[in-house]
Order: structure tokens, then C-alpha cells, then sequence
């Protein structure tokens, strides 16, 4: 009898698949392969970036190569892929009143799933494994209710790209922009002209849900994302002076400028390094962080630990109003940067809509930062429309929430 090779693809098991996951995970670089590439260390825990999630399920494919016998012979994990369901935002609606005239703007929510973290081998690529695992995994959400599935990838990462779009059936959804800085050796300066406050879970969902339940992406369960231990807590800019009294009494009546930001530890849950650089870059880089820890009162900007394993604190639920706000959330962001001075990240990292006026006060480094592609699949075609229509043809609005929990 010859000799038979099939890909099964089943639910990834903790107890027996860790080890050879992570090999996998190793080889596999994310996003473009040019000069210099970026690889992702999940720290044993190759679930972690989905089990914050309501639902969850992370598949592998297994290559099983049976002998001329028919019996097993040898078998080995090629590839893997997690997805998560949640419910979100997709649009907004106006409330009635009984006499018929809108009234206040309501969020639409439906049932959305994700895809992320799918890895194929380099030695077994364009032999179907990936499209195989996709298949399965939409076949879960689907089995879940789930509406829509969507994916982010790098615009520039044309296998990826190209298998979505195309084999697929995804469409080119919204092109949000991650914003990455270094995290300095020195503490940046925060203005003394606002006040900070940390808000406590309770309150801070009163506000994001009073105020960011109609930016689209917002997750309905807002404070499951509050009462994470991963979520290092929400921070509100107010002017100086200005006593805080509780969420109900700040919603009634808030001040002319205010700025609201969230800080998420991505830090412990995995690590990422940037490979293939040359000696001069990885040496350059040293230098300057060896300058800043010496002379921190010069507050020379030092590139960041990228060429070893480092971490990220994500800053997410961004925004706030009036004239001062985009400086308010500057402010914040300088707050945010010494937190993860304090907690040895790397860098910080928040994702911002395209359209975000956010995205020109928020600090950055160019060549660090990119644009993120996020597409589309609407799953069930007999999917009622309901009050906001297909989504996918729905334009950009100014803000999206973007989940910390997938990024
Ligand atoms: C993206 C990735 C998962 C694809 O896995 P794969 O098993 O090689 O993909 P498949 O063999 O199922 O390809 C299906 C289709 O996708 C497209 N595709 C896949 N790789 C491609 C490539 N390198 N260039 C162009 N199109 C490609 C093709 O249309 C292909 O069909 P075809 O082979 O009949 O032409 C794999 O390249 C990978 O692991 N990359 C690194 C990690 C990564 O970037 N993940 C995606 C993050 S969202």
C-alpha cells in the first residue's frame, strides 16, 4: 500500500500540543519578510491571545503521514489558529419617542467573530492548510451565531492578505493605524495644568458606555474588559481643580475639556522581537539606551530594547471633548509612558481609527508605527439586515474601539 498523508485539523489540546505549537509559533514570522521581521514569544501559553474572550477555540492542523501498512506512522502539528466571538458595535440607531420624533442616537449591536494567530509552517505553506483551517474555524462561529468575521493583518503581507481576500472571500474593511513609541529611560514630564484621575471599574464603564457605546467595534461586555486583571486601569484627564465626584454626577454635568485613556498589560501575556538586524542597528540602538540611563536628565529619546524579547502596555478607549481634549490625551499618554517605564515595557502601542484626530496629538515613532488592514466576511447571507444594513458597506466613523483582548 503507498504511503498516505492527510491534514486533520482538530481542537488544539494543552495537555499534549504546548511544545510542538510553540516550535511552530517560533518559525513563523508575522507580517512582511523583508531585512527585518517581527516574531511573537507567547510564553508557554499559546491561547493566551483569545481566552480573555467570551468564546474561544484555537485549532491545529496535524499532517498525518501513515505508513505503506496503513498504520500511523508519524505526526506532526503544521499550523494552528485561534478565533474569539464577542458582541459589538456595528452602527447606531435614533430612539423614539411615543409621538415619533427621533430622539438620542442608540448603538446596533451584532454578533462578530475574529480571527488571529494563524500560523502555517514555512516548510508546509501553499499546500491548503491555511484555507483548511479558516474553513474550520468560520464553521464554529457560524455554529455560534456569529454574524461577521474579521481578520487584521498587515496591508504589506501579501500571503495573508491574498488568502482572505481572495480564497477566502473577505473584503477590505478599515485601515486603523497602530501608533508604536519607545519607552524611554527617562520619565516624561506630565503637565501640572490637568489632573488625573483613576476611575474604578464601576465608574469607568458608567462612562465609556455613557459616552463610547455608539463608536463602532464597542464590546458589549465593556466590563469584562474593565475587571480584567490585565487591565491596568482607566485614567481621566481633567482640568486642574476639578473634584471628582463619581461617573453619574461627571456625565450630568462634565467640564469643557476632559480626556479619557484605559492601559492594558500585554506584557504579560507575550513577548516580541524584532529579527534580522545587523550588528551596527543592534549596537547604534544600545548606545543610546546606555546614554539615556546614564544622563536621564538630558531626556534623550533612545530606541527601544526591539532586537531582544520585549513587552507592551496597549492604551485603548481613547477620546474625550472640548477644545483641549487632543492635549488632554497627550497629557495621558506621557502618564501612560512612565507606567510602562515602571513595568519594563519596550514600547507602548495604541490603535487609532484612520479618520481619529487623536492620531496627530498621540506621540509616535514613524518607523515603528504602520497600518493595520482589517477585512470582512459577512457569514450567513440570510442574516437580516436589521436597522443598520450590511455593515461592510457602511462607512468609517471617526473613532473605533479597538479591543485590547485581540490586539
Ligand atoms: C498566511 C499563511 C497562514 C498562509 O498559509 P498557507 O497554508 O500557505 O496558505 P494556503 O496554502 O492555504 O493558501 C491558500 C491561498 O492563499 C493565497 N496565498 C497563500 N500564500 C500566498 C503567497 N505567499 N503569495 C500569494 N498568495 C498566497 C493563495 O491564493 C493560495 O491559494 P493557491 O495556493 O491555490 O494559489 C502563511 O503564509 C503564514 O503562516 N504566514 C506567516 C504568519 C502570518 O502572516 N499569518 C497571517 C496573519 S493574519
Amino acid at each position: 500500500m503507498a504511503e498516505e498523508v492527510v491534514v486533520v485539523i482538530r481542537e488544539y489540546n494543552p495537555k499534549t500540543d504546548d511544545e510542538r505549537v510553540e516550535q511552530v509559533e517560533s518559525s513563523c514570522e508575522v507580517g512582511p519578510n523583508g531585512e527585518l521581521s517581527l516574531f511573537t514569544d507567547l510564553l508557554g501559553d499559546p491561547i493566551c491571545r483569545v481566552r480573555n474572550s467570551p468564546a474561544y477555540l484555537m485549532l491545529v492542523a496535524e499532517m498525518v503521514n501513515k505508513g505503506g501498512d496503513g498504520k500511523e506512522e508519524k505526526k506532526e502539528i503544521v499550523g494552528m489558529i485561534r478565533g474569539c466571538i464577542k458582541t459589538v458595535t456595528c452602527g447606531t440607531k435614533f430612539s423614539r419617542t411615543k409621538f415619533g420624533d427621533s430622539h438620542k442616537q442608540l448603538p446596533v449591536f451584532t454578533k462578530l467573530a475574529y480571527i488571529l494567530g494563524l500560523r502555517v509552517s514555512p516548510f508546509r505553506r501553499r499546500m491548503g492548510i491555511g484555507l483548511k483551517l479558516v474553513h474550520r474555524m468560520e464553521e464554529w462561529f457560524g455554529n455560534n451565531g456569529a454574524e461577521y468575521s474579521y481578520i487584521a493583518t498587515d496591508d504589506a503581507n501579501e500571503p495573508s492578505v491574498s488568502l482572505f481576500t481572495g480564497k477566502c472571500g473577505y473584503t477590505k474593511f478599515r485601515n486603523p493605524s497602530v501608533l508604536v513609541h519607545p519607552v524611554f529611560a527617562h520619565r516624561l514630564t506630565v503637565s501640572n495644568r490637568v489632573t488625573i484621575v483613576k476611575l474604578t471599574p464601576p465608574d469607568a464603564e458608567k462612562l465609556y458606555r455613557g459616552c463610547f457605546s455608539t463608536t463602532e467595534f464597542f464590546p458589549r461586555d465593556i466590563d469584562s474588559v474593565l475587571n480584567n486583571h490585565l487591565n491596568l486601569g482607566t485614567f481621566l484627564a481633567l482640568p486642574k481643580g476639578y473634584i471628582w465626584a463619581g461617573s453619574d454626577k461627571f456625565l450630568s454635568d462634565p467640564p469643557e475639556n476632559w480626556a479619557v485613556m484605559s492601559v492594558w498589560n500585554c506584557n504579560d501575556v507575550f513577548k516580541l522581537e524584532v529579527k534580522g538586524a545587523s550588528k551596527l542597528r543592534k549596537g547604534f540602538a544600545k548606545t543610546t539606551r546606555v546614554l539615556d540611563r546614564a544622563f536621564p536628565f538630558l531626556r534623550l529619546p533612545s530606541l527601544p530594547k526591539v532586537f531582544s524579547p520585549f513587552g507592551l502596555h496597549m492604551l485603548y478607549g481613547l477620546g474625550g471633548s472640548g477644545p483641549l481634549y487632543t492635549r488632554y490625551a497627550k497629557f495621558l499618554f506621557g502618564f501612560a509612558h512612565n507606567l510602562a517605564k515602571e513595568c519594563k515595557c519596550g514600547v507602548i502601542a495604541t490603535e487609532l481609527s484612520s479618520e481619529d484626530p487623536l492620531k496627530l496629538a498621540i506621540p509616535h515613532w514613524k518607523v515603528l508605527s504602520f497600518t493595520d488592514l482589517w477585512c470582512i466576511k459577512r457569514l450567513g447571507e440570510d442574516y437580516s439586515d436589521g436597522s443598520v444594513g450590511d455593515w461592510r458597506k457602511s462607512q468609517p466613523g471617526l473613532s473605533i474601539f479597538v479591543d485590547p483582548r485581540e490586539f
